[in-house]
């Protein structure tokens, strides 16, 4: 019997006193006396007037508690050939070593790290010691280019960086520090202190007066003994700033706070995954993604639970088989991956034969999440893997789950397409344009009526105005989460698709606008419009139609390749921008609104009707033969 819908009951009726319970599982400078407070923030602002640490509740208190011996990270790198495993004590002396090093250069509460890392486990040790100071962290994904490097660092205004020498995926070894360094050219913030952790694979030159080596400076301290203490801060206070997509080329700092964030992951890593203090969890994500920061990194850690950091990919490194070899090696409990992951997998390894030689007999769940989840897929995972595949949705914006199994609470009945339901916390409703609600099965817009439980965003940073418009000014009164869908009539929610300009690209979210932005500045190009393509392994890849300035005639492959080499430099690769197709003109409104819905059907070959508001009808065939000959070419075919 499953404790959910009791679980779902006692928070509605009385969300503040669920919320009090569920903090007492966390170690307080100063307890919670409030816990809601709506006023400054629509979202809410959990646990006003505490004082709490998340590094010292990710890691002293384990120490402190007689478990510095138990595993807390348990790297393993297929990529170089490397394992290792930090204990809780081994964790606690490198995290409070960064510290003392981040101290002495001036780092303290309030201040930016940006940490700009490949999957190291630097990485976590660094966003565990800029909590330790009190200092607010923001993880950048390193498929970025240094173009996006910049707009961060000239939006968070960091007060150090901790960076590597190079990232390694399994076809090249990315140079970070190449990317770094003319990123920092670039932005207009000044970065006085960088730390680079020299990887053996490629290792870089160090600009005297800025960098340090990483290795040298935390070695010091460690011999000399040095240690710091965690700094109290106010719950409400930042914890990190994590930058995501929306429709603008813009991105949007999301700000994470301390308190509720802690209180949230903990209560998830029980009731949603599960886990019990001492297991090993995995999420197959990267540290610069959401997912990466709140189950790589906080929920196991918080939950004295541990972590496994893969620096490896799903097929070929070396084989299909990886992810089942990391489950059996490190005894994981339960792997928290992307569909697209299963499905590039099952494309080397239908009949899942590499899963046969790992012992899988500590593996209970598996998790979905980060795209929509084809049938095929987790019918596949279920059947080869003999494990409930649970399917749940979140976003950045709200840091865990928003709907899920809560296989902790005891399992629901999985139902194939939909993303689970409701956690407590969430009080998810579907409205149409007009702010009414659908009745079930009907499509319509996801919001969250506010505020939103702990570990929701607390705003975006720098940017209050965006915040609230971008949010809660279409639907008073609730969260706007930009995604599409509908509750079944057993209340199970079903995610289809974006509302915005998003697209989700093998579990990245990207914006279509910040790809446009980079083809527009072509010199040949006059306009363009960028939509999600389905495909078969990523779910969505990019699809660019562009129109050329009048008079200009180029080779449509020689003008592919210059716009691939754009978008790489100024996105970054993992923008995976590969399709161009040259169009004379493109569909619009008559106020001048490109229709990148209907072309996004056109591209997925579906039934279009003529939007009323297009201006030349007729437009949509040219549009569709251009399609046709793109989609004949012998790479499509
Ligand atoms: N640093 C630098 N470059 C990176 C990178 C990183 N951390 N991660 C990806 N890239 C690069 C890749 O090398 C690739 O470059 P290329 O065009 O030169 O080959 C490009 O970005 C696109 O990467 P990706 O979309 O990941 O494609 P892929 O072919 O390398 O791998 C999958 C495809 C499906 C195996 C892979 O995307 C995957 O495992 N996805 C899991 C999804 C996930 O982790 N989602 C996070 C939310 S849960
Ligand atoms: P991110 O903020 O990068 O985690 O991306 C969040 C977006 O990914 C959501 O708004 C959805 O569009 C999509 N997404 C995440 N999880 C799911 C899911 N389980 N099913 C469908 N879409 C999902």
């Amino acid at each position: 019997m499953t404790r959910y819908h009791g679980a779902y009951a006692e928070w509605r009726q009385d969300p503040e006193g669920f919320w009090t319970e569920a903090a007492k599982a966390i170690d307080w400078d100063v307890p919670p006396a409030q816990i809601l407070a709506t006023a400054e923030a629509p979202s809410g602002r959990w646990f006003e007037g505490a004082q709490c640490n998340t590094c010292y509740n990710c890691v002293d208190r384990h120490v402190r508690a007689g478990h510095g011996a138990r595993a807390a990270i348990r790297y393993d790198s297929p990529v170089t050939g490397t394992k290792d495993v930090y204990s809780y004590d081994r964790l606690l002396a490198e995290v409070s070593a960064l510290a003392s090093v981040l101290r002495a250069r001036g780092v303290g509460r309030g201040d930016r790290v940006l940490i700009y890392m490949p999957m190291v486990p630097e990485a976590l040790v660094a966003m565990l010691a800029s909590a330790r100071l009190g200092a607010v962290h923001s993880v950048v994904f390193g498929g970025f280019s240094a173009e996006e490097l910049a707009l961060r660092i000239d939006d968070a205004k960091p007060a150090a960086i901790v960076s590597a020498s190079c990232g390694i995926e399994p076809a090249r070894i990315v140079a970070y520090k190449p990317l770094l360094d003319a990123a920092l050219d670039r932005a207009a913030h000044d970065v006085p202190h960088c730390l680079i952790l020299q990887r053996e694979r490629q290792r870089c030159d160090l600009l005297a007066g800025r960098d340090e080596d990483y290795a040298t400076v935390v070695g010091a301290a460690l011999a000399a003994g040095e240690t710091t203490d965690c700094v109290p801060v106010a719950a409400t206070d930042p914890l990190y700033i994590l930058y995501t997509s929306g429709t603008t080329g813009r991105p949007k700092g999301v700000v994470r706070d301390n308190g509720g964030h802690m209180v949230a992951l903990r209560w998830s890593m029980e009731h949603h995954y599960g886990l019990e203090p001492g297991e090993t969890f995995w999420a197959a994500s990267d540290v610069g993604w959401v997912v990466g920061h709140s189950y790589i990194c906080y929920g196991p850690l918080l939950h004295g639970c541990a972590t496994v950091l893969y620096e490896g990919k799903p097929t070929g490194t070396p084989d299909a088989g990886a992810f089942w070899r990391v489950i059996a090696e490190h005894e994981v409990a339960a792997l928290f991956t992307a569909p697209t992951a299963l499905r590039a997998i099952r494309k080397v390894d239908p009949d899942g034969l590499a899963i046969a030689p790992h012992d899988l007999s500590g593996f209970r769940t598996l998790f979905l999440a980060g795209e929509r989840s084809d049938a095929t897929t987790v019918a596949w995972a279920r059947e080869k893997l003999g494990r409930p595949v649970v399917d749940h949705w979140w976003q950045t914006e709200t840091g865990w789950p928003m709907t899920g199994n809560p296989v902790g609470l005891g399992l629901l009945p999985v139902r194939p397409g939909a993303a689970g339901v409701p956690m407590p916390g969430y009080d998810i409703r579907v409205l149409d344009d007009a702010g009414s609600e659908v009745p079930p099965g009907t499509l319509g817009n996801i919001v969250c009526k506010l505020p939103l439980p702990p570990a929701g965003f607390t705003g975006l940073w720098g940017a209050k105005e965006r915040y609230h418009e971008t949010y809660f000014a279409e639907f008073p009164g609730y969260y706007a989460t930009s995604d599409a869908g509908f509750r079944d009539a057993e209340g199970y929610v079903h995610i289809m698709a974006r509302t915005d300009d998003v697209i989700n690209v093998a579990g990245h979210r990207l914006s279509t606008g910040s790809i446009e932005e980079a083809i527009s500045s072509h010199p040949d190009v006059a306009e363009c419009a960028v939509v999600g393509r389905a495909d078969d392994l990523k779910g969505q890849v990019p699809l660019g139609f562009v129109v050329l300035k009048d008079g200009v005639a180029r080779d449509a492959a020689t003008l592919g390749r210059e716009l691939v080499a754009l978008v790489r430099d100024r996105v970054g690769p993992v923008a995976a921008f590969r399709e161009t197709l040259c169009v004379t003109r493109l569909p619009k409104t008559r106020s001048g609104k490109i229709l990148r819905g209907t072309m996004q059907k056109l591209a997925d070959g579906e039934e279009v009707r003529v939007p009323p508001a297009l201006e030349e009808p007729q437009i949509l065939d040219e549009i569709r033969s251009a399609l046709r000959a793109h989609l004949d070419k012998p790479a499509h075919a």
